[in-house]
Order: structure tokens, then C-alpha cells, then sequence
């Protein structure tokens, strides 16, 4: 029987509640389900890698078909390299599409047979991004409910905000 693998690319600095939304809907529909950190980013990141992996790992352990994995250079090779099928990102907001258009074409002119596909998480995570959760914990707003408890743990350590709660 064919089985098809799709990867969940991002930065995930940090995994946000948005997230593991789309992880949860992507894991219903593949059969393997690869969330792939980039690891050379132009973003200036808070988290380390291995903090974002091990973030990613503790948020995807209800899920018996997701593994996490890092990648450098373009996606479409790390694509080829696992033999995945199809590459998923999300769309929150109208404002996303212009930006994941892109990426899609950009992918499916390097790499024809791999699909981009979308899909939407929960309306009540459509204002969320990584961005912001750090931006709000930082100056000491509430994240609670945006992010894992653990990822405002993690946000203590790293000293920033006076609140996260
Ligand atoms: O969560 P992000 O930061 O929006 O994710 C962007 C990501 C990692 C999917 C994108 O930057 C990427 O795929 N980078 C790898 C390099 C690459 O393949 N670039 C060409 C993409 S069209």
C-alpha cells in the first residue's frame, strides 16, 4: 500500500498553539507527518535548535506519526532526501497567502512533483505567530493558551517578559 509522507517545514521559534494545530490536522491526513526546523535562518532566533526540537518533541508525543527533524539549504532537497510526497504549511489569515503563493510556485518550479497543501488551523489561533507570542511575552503580556505551558517555561528561562502568564 502506498503510504505518503509530508514535511511541516518553519522556523517554529517557538511552537505556538497554531502550531500543533496543524500538526494535529496534517497527522489525520498523512501517514507520516516530518516537522522540519530550519536551521541557517536570516531571522535572528531566540531558541536554540535543539531548544526548538526539543519544544517540538514534548508538543508532537500524542502523536504516534509525527517525528521532527532539521534542515539546512533548500526544502525541496531535504524534501527529495526523505522522500516525502507533499509539503505543508498553513494559511491563517488572507494576509499569509501572498508569501506561502510564492513559496509554493517557487518549490513546484524546483521540485514539479512535490505538492504544496494547505490547510487552515482553528479561527481562534489566527492571530497567532511566533513573532508576536515573543514580542507580547517579552514586554509582559499573557501568552497563556497561544503557546504549550512548557513554551512559557522555556520563555521564563530565557528572562525576557516580567509576566508570560
Ligand atoms: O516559519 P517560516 O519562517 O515562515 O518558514 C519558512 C521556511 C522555513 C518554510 C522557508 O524559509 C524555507 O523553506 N527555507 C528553506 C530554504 C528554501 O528552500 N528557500 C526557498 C523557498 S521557496
Amino acid at each position: 500500500m502506498n503510504t505518503v509522507k509530508a514535511i511541516y517545514p518553519g522556523s517554529f521559534d517557538p511552537v505556538t498553539n497554531g502550531h500543533v494545530d496543524l500538526i494535529a490536522r496534517g497527522s489525520k491526513i498523512f501517514d507520516h507527518l516530518v516537522v522540519a526546523i530550519l536551521r541557517n535562518s536570516h531571522k535572528n532566533p531566540l531558541f536554540t535548535v535543539a531548544e526548538r526540537v526539543e519544544m517540538l518533541t514534548e508538543a508532537v508525543a500524542g502523536f504516534g506519526n509525527v517525528s521532527i527533524a532539521t534542515f539546512d539549504g533548500l526544502l525541496v532537497d531535504f524534501a527529495r532526501q526523505e522522500q516525502a510526497h507533499a509539503l505543508l504549511r498553513g494559511i491563517r489569515a488572507i494576509s499569509d497567502y501572498e508569501y506561502e503563493l510564492q513559496m509554493a510556485l517557487m518549490n513546484r518550479r524546483l521540485s514539479p512533483e512535490l505538492e504544496t497543501i494547505f490547510l487552515m488551523p482553528d479561527a481562534k489561533y489566527s492571530f497567532v505567530s511566533s513573532r508576536l507570542v515573543k514580542e507580547v511575552f517579552e514586554l509582559g503580556g499573557s501568552v497563556e493558551g497561544l503557546v504549550p505551558e512548557f513554551v512559557i517555561e522555556r520563555l521564563k528561562q530565557h528572562g525576557i517578559g516580567n509576566a508570560g502568564s
